[in-house]
């Protein structure tokens, strides 16, 4: 096999910097991730237009485009398919599809044409067990530096649950701008885990004089952070 034709099959990992390639899109070229410096991108696969769980996905992807883009993040799409077929599919749902609520939806965030599987091996959307021909249904958090934050992978039957796909993103944004993690099932408002300064103390020695931290062992404490700070600080004004 010539040198250029050569696949390479990867599998991202949580810290790397995000694979590079260039696409044609729905909207464009585009070089990725630097046509995406300083703003968060999703960069999310599906198994193939013209089938019904995506058509689902793509809707509510663009329904929530604004919201996403609100919190400095961009939306990138990806299937083998064709760009006529990625065409032809997004002309479909615009003009036919009513959906729960939603019609006339237009898809205005590019859609990768992969149909050489190029793009999607890179990022360890073709998962043998599940399919050869088609992408499993994956999402790359990918930050504004170029790193990749969080991966999800779906198999192909189960359409994403877009409110954790925000809660995903609003959660990595809070823990960057405000130094420490988010607990089980947080959203913006709840408490929030102070991380340890140092591996001893007590918890009464880590509470000392902040009177905000509440701490249930040493190496477990919280603290209040208000929904409108993590707001302010996240989304566009
Ligand atoms: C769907 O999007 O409906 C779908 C695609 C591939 C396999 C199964 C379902």
């Amino acid at each position: 096999m010539e040198e250029q034709q050569k696949q390479v099959v990867s599998m991202p990992r949580i810290g790397d910097p995000a694979p590079k390639f260039e696409a044609k899109t729905t909207q464009g070229k585009i070089i990725f991730p630097d046509d995406y410096q300083g703003e968060w991108v999703i960069l999310f696969s599906h198994p193939a237009d013209f089938t019904p769980v995506c058509t689902s996905e793509f809707m509510t992807f663009a329904h929530l485009e604004q919201k996403f883009a609100k919190a400095n993040c961009k939306l990138v799409g990806l299937s083998i398919d064709g760009l006529y077929s990625h065409i032809a599919w997004l002309r479909t749902i615009k003009d036919k599809i009513e959906y729960k609520g939603m019609k006339n939806i237009e898809v205005k965030f590019p859609l990768i044409e992969d149909i050489t599987m190029s793009v999607a091996n890179k990022y360890g959307m073709i998962q043998p067990g599940e399919s050869n021909t088609q992408a499993v249904r994956a999402v790359f958090f990918i930050d504004p530096k170029g790193t990749i934050r969080t991966i999800l992978y779906y198999p192909l039957s189960l359409g994403r649950n877009f409110d954790e796909m925000y809660r995903i993103l609003i959660a990595l944004q809070t823990a960057d701008k405000f130094g420490i993690a988010t607990p089980a099932d947080w959203r913006p408002g709840d408490d929030v885990i102070v991380p340890p300064a140092g591996s001893c103390g007590t918890a009464a020695d880590r509470m000392e004089g902040k009177e905000d931290m509440k701490c249930y062992d040493w190496f477990f404490c919280t603290k209040k952070l208000e929904e409108k700070e993590v707001l302010d600080a996240v989304l566009k004004k």
